[in-house]
């Protein structure tokens, strides 16, 4: 891995700004793999500034988010959809049809799952994933136990996690029981990832990660099999 430290969450947001900037300047039609959640919020924020401030234009960008719950309609706030539409989608010139999430309302998932692979085959594969990391170690909805073989599949989301993210819903019942979720396998496809930490309740996990094996049982200790990640994370995440 290549570390960076950053002193707390603006300056992690900051530097994972540059790093994206920077490749969508060395290849104007990129893949970009985007994750929800609190994390890449800040980063989110620096990209919608430079895009007002330096024109940076993302109409030639293709984005592929990472995941997205089972059965919240497209008008419930709590969608990735409707996140990604608020927090960066609406604020910068991506044409609608060139952003990816998984249907979580689709009729058969099982056959969008094996639609959303082949989408993002046929894009040529992810050039820039940007990754979070929950408390046990899990990337997307890679719960611990997760095949490293896995592609885009369904997943029930374990009781930590829907607690986590209860935070964002009125009480934890509403949090969706499941998910639809990019695979292992098919996060390590990417080129190139940048891992985001911050806070001192990731401290745990992303000692974990730089520190133990590799094992199903902590899904991100899977990026210890790729040759190009970042993880920038802030002293809080790192002690
Ligand atoms: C979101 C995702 C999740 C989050 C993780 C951390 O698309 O894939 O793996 O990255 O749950 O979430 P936050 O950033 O809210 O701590």
């Amino acid at each position: 891995f290549t570390i960076m430290k950053a002193e707390d969450y603006n300056s992690m947001s900051l530097l994972a700004a540059k790093k994206v900037i920077e490749k969508i300047k060395e290849q104007q039609n990129i893949v970009l793999g985007l994750a929800t959640g609190s994390t890449p919020e800040g980063l989110y924020r620096e990209l919608i500034d430079d895009h007002k401030q330096n024109g940076t234009s993302y109409r030639n960008i293709k984005t592929v988010n990472l995941d997205e719950y089972i059965g919240l309609d497209k008008t419930n706030r709590n969608s990735y959809k409707s996140f990604m539409y608020e927090k960066l989608f609406q604020y910068i010139d991506i044409p609608p049809e060139h952003t990816h999430i998984p249907n979580g309302i689709a009729d058969d998932p099982v056959r969008e799952a094996e639609r959303y692979d082949k989408l993002i085959e046929q894009l040529g594969g992810v050039d820039l994933q940007i990754l979070g990391i929950g408390h046990n170690g899990h990337i997307g909805f890679n719960e611990p136990g997760t095949s490293f073989s896995s592609r885009t599949h369904i997943v029930k989301l374990e009781n930590s996690t829907r607690m986590a993210n209860s935070r964002l819903f009125n009480k934890v019942d509403e949090v969706p029981s499941q998910a639809i979720t990019m695979g292992i396998s098919s996060i390590l496809e990417s080129k190139e990832i940048l891992l985001l930490a911050s806070g001192s309740a990731k401290a745990p996990a992303i000692k974990h990660l730089l520190s133990e094996d590799v094992s199903e049982n902590f899904p991100a200790s899977a990026l210890k099999l790729h040759k190009n990640v970042t993880i920038i994370a802030d002293s809080a995440a790192l002690k």
